[in-house]
């Protein structure tokens, strides 16, 4: 077995096992209460009804907020059993896909955007979701990765399971490495970055969320924004 194709078991194992808790996962409402409404905000300035891949698409969450506003919709995913509650959801217009994002683009038509929230935390050739992501957009299309910041104080997923947590191999990534990545050896062009900080007791008040700096000094997410030129 290669080192990539034991991660994605790893992956792949461990969010099948997490599956069903997923969603009230408290760190997970946490990104998607204050991520959701940057991602929504940026696509609907730039497009009326987008095509959407979304690389890492989890339970087809995002998905559901874009109800009624997209073309199309291809979420990808590792791990069969989030795919299954993805595909639930019974969404018009939405495929989901269980596969490697990594691997070779399964569309043949390119998306004018491509979303990939907090999965590229499990990737340790992170150039290979930006490489997957510039592949499947058309030019001028946006590209929004979010990631867990370099910075923040935790070193690995623990997932909430029926008893107990399971880890998932986490990997970190510098701001700096990402814009490199993005705009010198993928040919995108970085239009924002934005910073997710605490923001009041309400994100740090549970235990799981505790990691977070409440000072708000130290962010514990950001968000990349890049147009494919
Ligand atoms: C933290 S979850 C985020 C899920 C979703 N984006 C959301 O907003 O809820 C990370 C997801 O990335 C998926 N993932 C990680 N590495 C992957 C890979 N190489 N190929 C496909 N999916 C992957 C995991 O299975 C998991 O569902």
């Amino acid at each position: 077995m290669t080192a990539s194709s034991a991660l994605i078991s790893g992956v792949q194992r461990a969010y099948d096992a997490a599956a069903g808790n997923y969603d009230r996962w408290p760190w997970q409402s946490l990104w998607r209460r204050r991520e959701f409404p940057i991602v929504l905000n940026t696509l609907s300035k730039a497009f009326e009804r987008p095509s959407i891949l979304d690389l890492g698409c989890g339970t087809g969450a995002f998905a559901a907020t874009w109800m009624g506003r997209i073309s199309r919709f291809v979420g990808i995913d590792a791990s069969c059993r989030m795919v299954e509650m993805a595909r639930r959801r019974k969404m018009e217009l939405c495929r989901f896909v269980e596969g490697d994002m990594l691997g070779k683009p399964i569309d043949p038509e390119p998306f004018d955007a491509v979303v990939s929230l907090r999965a590229a935390s499990h990737c340790q050739d992170v150039s290979r979701l930006v490489s997957r992501a510039r592949s499947s957009l058309n030019p001028g299309g946006l590209f929004i990765l979010s990631d867990v910041a370099a910075e923040h104080r935790y070193e690995e997923t623990r997932l909430p399971i029926k008893c107990g947590k399971i880890s998932v191999p986490t990997f970190k990534h510098a701001p700096e490495q990402m814009a490199r990545l993005l705009q010198h050896d993928h040919g995108f062009r970085l239009e924002r970055i934005l910073e997710l900080r605490a923001d009041g007791s309400k994100d740090t008040s549970t235990a799981r969320c505790r990691s977070i700096d409440s000072s708000g000094r130290i962010p514990f997410g950001r968000i990349f924004v890049a147009r494919a030129v």
